[in-house]
């Protein structure tokens, strides 16, 4: 049922939704793509949920045209969406393939057509296999100068057009599936000094992009975006409530006080040192990651859900459980790091079909942290329900379970902004259906339902959800009626 309700939500507000290329695109040998980590990871075996591919994807290498129309006709405000680095440089360096910025020119110039403001994520886990070939990719500091090359090219030749960039997507997820837990390329397990180094070489190769972009001239709004999970302490038992601050220097404030500082927590650089994992740095990188960290202009955010910590003991859960990728309620394991933290299961709140807590008030807690311990503006860059959809026989989607969702985040989004933080743009997960990169196509996320399925060969064709009006009204509404 329709809720009217004051919006605190400012003129001009950017209602959005989110993709990123290798989970939507397809086309993964057109236009002179090189072939990227991604490309070589979904086909070993056992690794992608029934060995499912962006290959085809949802093919929007083809239909973009149709996409953005159905953006333009739901309102949106803003499309955030992710560069393909093999697209640009196929070799991951050297002379830029024009076909495929022209792909992107053309995105930025349809989103322009209809007033939709183009927010460009530079990377969204998808890295040219050439440069993993050639150095292992990010294990190297060699990466740092070519993702700058490359971010400058982008800053270069979509100036004026792009005025939000996002550096990196989630560096803190795709170092903890690369080189802990062995789910996303290179797929190493329990490398713990390795992450943290090649954490540092994200957080230079971001820091250095930055300020080329203000080097460049550049004044629009840049930062990365990070996947906030915040925390709860169990209860109040001071073992716990340490827990819980070990879990936020360790989870999140390593990678956010790296953005918005320019410096790592105190206390996690101490023990990752006594543990003898923690990263080199040249001299002059703190000094670097100072400046960038000065010329940031807002935090992204992807929200899905909160946790809770509890005291672990040394011989208790570890980083390495087994996720539900199956969509089978109960399949997750309790993940925690022995002697520190771990996340038992919050009582309170409902979980997905894939085990993640559904918590709108964790929405609103991430925007007052970060305004209290920042002062930076907001950019929800994510959030969003994955859920099975069921289309019926005369096209329709009714996932009136996806509404409620996302209606109880933004009120609890609302509510942070009646509160004083400063948010600039709400994208959902995501506009369409696309590929989950370890659940398939079966976990949906859009507004427009895809007809395809784990296999391929479905149309492709689109149809708009129930979500899809109703987000409408609310862009319409800037978040009065939802
Ligand atoms: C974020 C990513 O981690 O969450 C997206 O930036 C991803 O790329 C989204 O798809 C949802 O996660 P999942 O695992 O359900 O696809």
């Amino acid at each position: 049922m329709e809720q009217m309700r004051a919006s605190g939500f400012p003129e001009g507000f950017l209602w959005g939704s989110a993709s990123a290329a290798y989970q939507i695109e397809g086309g993964w040998k057109e236009g002179g793509k090189g072939m990227t980590n991604w490309d070589a990871f979904v086909r070993i075996p056992g690794k992608t949920y029934k060995a499912t591919t962006g290959d085809v994807a949802v093919d929007h290498y083809h239909r973009y045209k149709e996409d953005i129309a159905l953006m333009a006709e739901m309102g949106l405000k803003t499309y955030r969406f992710s560069v393909s680095w093999a697209r640009i440089f196929p070799e991951g360096t050297g002379e830029v393939n024009e076909e495929g910025m022209a792909f992107y020119q053309d995105i930025i110039d349809e989103c322009l057509k209809y007033s939709i403001e183009p927010m460009v994520t530079i990377y969204h886990w998808d890295l040219p296999q050439a440069l993993v070939d050639e150095y292992r990719g990010w294990e190297s500091p060699r990466i740092i100068d070519d993702y700058v090359q490359y971010a400058k090219t982008l800053f270069s030749r979509f100036d004026g057009k792009v005025k939000y960039w996002i550096t990196l997507n989630e560096q803190n997820i795709f170092t903890s599936l690369g080189w802990l837990t062995a789910q996303h390329p290179p797929g190493k397990f329990d490398d713990q000094k390795m992450f943290y180094q090649v954490n540092h070489h994200a957080f230079m190769a971001h820091a250095k992009a930055v300020l080329a972009y203000r080097q460049m001239g550049g004044k629009g709004q840049i930062g990365a975006s990070f996947a906030y999970t915040p925390s709860y302490a169990l209860d109040c038992r001071p073992i716990n409530a340490m827990a819980k601050a070990n879990y936020d220097d360790l989870k999140n404030y390593w990678w956010m006080d790296v953005y918005a500082y320019g410096r790592y927590p105190v206390a996690a650089m101490t023990y990752l040192k006594k543990k003898g994992i923690a990263p080199d740095m040249a001299d002059g990188d703190e000094e670097i990651l100072r400046q960038a960290a000065a010329q940031i202009t807002f935090m992204g955010v992807n929200y899905y859900q909160s946790c809770v910590c509890e005291y672990n003991p040394m011989d208790g859960a570890t980083p390495y459980g087994t996720m539900n990728t199956t969509g089978v309620k109960g399949s997750a394991q309790e993940l925690g790091m022995p002697g520190i933290y771990k996340n038992p299961a919050n009582p309170y709140l409902l979980t997905t079909d894939w085990d993640w807590s559904i918590d709108p008030s964790g929405l609103q807690f991430c925007c007052r942290e970060i305004t209290s311990r920042y002062a930076l503006p907001i950019v929800i860059s994510e959030n969003g329900l994955g859920a099975f959809d069921k289309k019926t026989e005369d096209g329709q989607i009714h996932d009136e379970y996806r509404i409620c969702y996302l209606k109880e985040h933004i009120k609890a989004l609302g509510e942070a902004v009646e509160e004083g933080c400063q948010v600039l743009a709400y994208c959902t997960w995501s506009f369409t259906d696309l590929l989950s990169w370890l659940n398939g196509y079966q976990k949906r996320y859009g507004f427009i339902y895809v007809d395809r399925e784990e296999e391929e060969g479905g149309t492709l064709d689109r149809f708009r959800k129930d979500s899809f009006y109703w987000y409408k009204k609310v862009i319409e509404t800037n978040g009065k009626v939802l």
